[in-house]
């Protein structure tokens, strides 16, 4: 796994708080939103749920079974990921290249979203990607987004958020993203989807899908975009005055 923008910006970040860390459903508006948080703190982004993406789409290619955990294991433990500034101007927030093929937009397919779930579930492919998470994090200077980040990847992480919003809301959400992108999609398809992606990573024995103790909750049902990035950053605002009276 090579996170580019790491080894760009390597210097260790002593500014509170050193890591951000952004749980929640898909749909909820952790990537746009993780991605503007960012930015505005002048912080590196990293969408953790690329490596499970990449993993699905090389188990597809490659034939391996979903549910054959010792072969997922090898190959997430061999896989060359690398996380790059966007290549192309499309509409990409990032360029993903796997074994030196761009598959950017294959992370994103339909049958990578089907299937994500079910390969995110072995414990040992949570274990073999978790010391990948931990590297990328551990200068600081980050906001990493996902499902586990706050309870297992990163517990000690000094800032939690965990987005939220109602599954209806997540589903058009995600039809009208597609559709931006001039794919086929139906409301009714995705809100399968998210349900079923929702049950299986929430009810998962390993590091399911669910709010850290410390973590901040926000539903961002009725919230615009904007709205939330504001509502992120003036809690940071706020930690940072309290870190500086302690
Ligand atoms: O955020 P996303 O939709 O790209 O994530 C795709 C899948 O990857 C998600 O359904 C479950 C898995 N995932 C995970 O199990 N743990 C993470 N930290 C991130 C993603």
């Amino acid at each position: 796994m090579t996170f580019e923008a790491r080894i760009a910006q390597p210097q260790t970040v002593t500014r509170w708080p050193a890591v951000v860390t952004m749980d929640g459903p898909a749909g909820s508006g952790k990537s746009t939103i993780g991605a503007r948080v960012a930015h505005q703190l002048g912080y590196l982004f990293f969408d953790s749920g690329i490596l499970y993406r990449a993993l699905t789409w090389l188990a597809l290619r490659q034939g391996i079974g979903l549910s054959d955990g010792a072969t997922l294991v090898a190959v997430a433990e061999r896989m060359d990921v690398v996380v790059r500034p966007a290549t192309q101007a499309d509409g990409r927030p990032y360029t993903v290249e796997v074994d030196g093929e761009d598959i950017t937009w294959d992370l994103r397919r339909p049958e990578v979203d089907v299937n994500v779930s079910e390969v995110s579930k072995h414990a040992g492919v949570r274990a073999a990607l978790i010391p990948q998470q931990r590297r990328i994090a551990a200068e600081g200077g980050l906001v990493m987004v996902g499902r586990d980040i706050g309870t297992v990847v990163l517990p000690d992480a000094p800032l939690k958020i965990y987005l939220d919003a109602a599954l209806e809301v997540r589903a058009r959400r995600r039809l009208a993203e597609q559709r931006a992108r001039g794919r086929p999609a139906t409301y009714r398809a995705i809100l399968d989807d998210m349900r079923r992606r929702d049950q299986i990573d929430g009810g998962r024995e390993v590091a399911p899908m669910k709010p850290a103790a410390d973590a901040i909750l926000i539903d961002t049902t009725t919230m615009t975009i904007d709205q939330v990035v504001e509502y992120v950053l003036g809690l940071i605002e706020q930690g940072r005055r309290r870190h500086m009276q302690d």
